[in-house]
């Protein structure tokens, strides 16, 4: 059966109260809409319909960047008359038969099995609605029934005082025969107090037509929940992140504390993790068994290999070429790790310690306040504090190598490209711009002098008052 999802985004979002498009605002690092396609995605849709309208070029640009792969299209819908109207923009886009599920753009935790339900219980044939139990139905369509039986859904600000006591809510998704919708949405109309087109006056056409109507009830409160304003952006964001970090901490990873704790991406552990407060993750990340996450570090794509400790208030950021720590290496505090830095085993990188697109071998150091840029350090390697690579001549980047064993005093620039050969030693405060043998003693400094008639300066005795 031809399943095809049709969502709803051509909204404003006034209540956001931002330049940006309310479906392109993120949670857990994602766009909501992103949300919405994903689940469409694994679903196994055929076609993906967005219905865009406010920030429609901006939408439609953003998403098709983050899911190249997907059967993404776009219908805009200009001006905006009812949600009707929204899904009447999608029929040219839709075939004749099959299924359709109808979702919103700003709904972003709808869970696949509740969606899956939703299909199943349309099987084809059925007009499916997913509907919820509300403290609070203020706002919602309200679902009428007759004993089981649905009978329509009349819009909070269409009904009665009495309809209005109804708890029973409509959440804004559905599953549809194609072909039944596409009749059904040729015949809506707009006499209603909003005057708008409502894709909710199908039930009463659907009842009308004999065709069964059914309503499953949502799992959870929050997978029903839409964005309208920053503060339900941010409840919605803290039940997200609440739900990922009990999903770790059943599979055994330790949290210190799960409300001070935020995944934006995939995060996956091996045994006896430790994450402490306020670490943020994002991208893509593995943590081998007994790693050790500080407080406060901010980690997006990166391998960390099993017995690492990160110490507090580390930045590791991988982009696309990715960091990789090796086995039982400690990192921090205070320490940056940028794109393409793979570190051996048991390498150690101290406070103030930048490292970027360079590898270090087993057992490697830089302790203290260092820059290690385009570099091949080899196994254990001692880089002294203050030291830097000039790796830049202010139009390329050339790379430094040290050899295994050398000694690199502080407060040395190795001026790139260099090679530093095995088990030197560069002296403290060293300019070095050429190769530095093997097994020697490099020192490219001042000599230092101390001049024994030197006196210093005074001042000028006070002419007398
Ligand atoms: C709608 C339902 C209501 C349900 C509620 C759940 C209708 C008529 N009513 O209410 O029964 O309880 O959702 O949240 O369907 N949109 C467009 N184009 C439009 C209008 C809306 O794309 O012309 C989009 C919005 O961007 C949003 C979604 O449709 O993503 C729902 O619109 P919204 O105005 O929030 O829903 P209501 O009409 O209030
Ligand atoms: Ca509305």
């Amino acid at each position: 059966m031809v399943l095809d999802v049709v969502i709803m985004a051509a909204g404003k979002g006034t209540r956001m109260k931002s330049a940006r498009p309310k479906v392109l605002h993120p949670l857990a690092g994602r766009p909501l809409l992103q949300h919405v396609l994903e689940m469409g995605i694994r679903l196994g849709a055929a076609r993906l319909i967005t219905i865009t309208g406010h920030g429609a070029e901006q939408v439609e640009t953003v998403m098709r960047t983050a899911l190249p792969e997907a059967p993404l299209a776009f219908v805009r819908q200009e001006p905006q008359l009812g949600t009707g109207h929204a899904v009447q923009q999608a029929v040219p886009e839709l075939p004749e038969t099959g299924t359709t599920l109808i979702l919103n753009g700003d709904v972003p935790l709808v869970r696949v099995q509740t969606a899956q339900a939703l299909i199943d219980a349309c099987a084809g044939e059925r007009l499916a609605l997913l509907t919820v139990d509300l403290a609070d139905p203020t706002g919602y369509g309200r679902i009428l029934r007759d004993g089981e039986a649905v009978l329509a859904i009349k819009e909070h600000k269409d009904a009665t005082p009495e309809q209005r006591l109804i708890r029973e809510g409509y959440t804004g998704m559905m599953a549809v025969p194609t072909a039944h919708l596409k009749r059904w949405l040729a015949n809506l109309g707009n006499d209603n107090v909003q005057g708008e087109y409502y894709l909710t006056d199908i039930v009463a056409m659907a009842v009308a037509d004999g065709v069964p109507v059914v309503a499953t009830k949502a799992g959870s409160e929050t997978e029903v929940l839409g964005v309208n304003s920053p503060l339900q952006l941010a409840d919605l964001e803290r039940r997200f992140q609440r739900q990922q970090a009990e999903a770790l901490m059943e599979a055994g990873v330790r949290l210190a504390d799960p409300t001070r704790f935020d995944l934006r991406g995939d995060l996956t552990c091996g045994r006896d993790v430790d994450i402490d407060v306020n670490v943020i993750f994002e991208g893509t990340v593995t943590l081998g068994d007994e790693v050790s996450i500080g407080a406060n570090c901010v980690i997006r794509n990166a391998t960390i290999a099993a017995g690492a400790v990160i110490h507090p208030f580390t930045h590791i950021d991988g982009e696309s070429l990715g960091v990789d720590i090796g086995a039982g290496a400690l990192i921090g505090p205070f320490a940056r790790l940028r794109p393409g830095a793979k570190l051996g085993a048991e390498v150690h990188i101290g406070n103030f310690v930048e490292v970027k697109n360079s590898t270090m071998a087993r057992g490697a150091k830089a302790n203290h306040l260092a820059y290690l840029g385009d570099a091949t350090v080899g196994e254990r390697v001692n880089y002294g504090a203050g030291s830097i690579t000039a790796n830049y001549d202010g139009a390329n980047k050339h790379r430094t190598t040290i050899e295994a064993d050398v000694h690199i005093g502080s407060n040395c620039v190795l001026v790139a490209p260099i090679t530093i050969g095995a088990g030197a030693t560069i002296g403290a405060g060293s300019t070095v711009s050429k190769s530095a043998p093997a097994g020697q003693l490099t020192v490219a400094r001042g000599q230092q002098a101390s001049i024994s008639t030197w006196t210093r300066p005074t001042k000028p005795a006070k002419s007398g008052a």
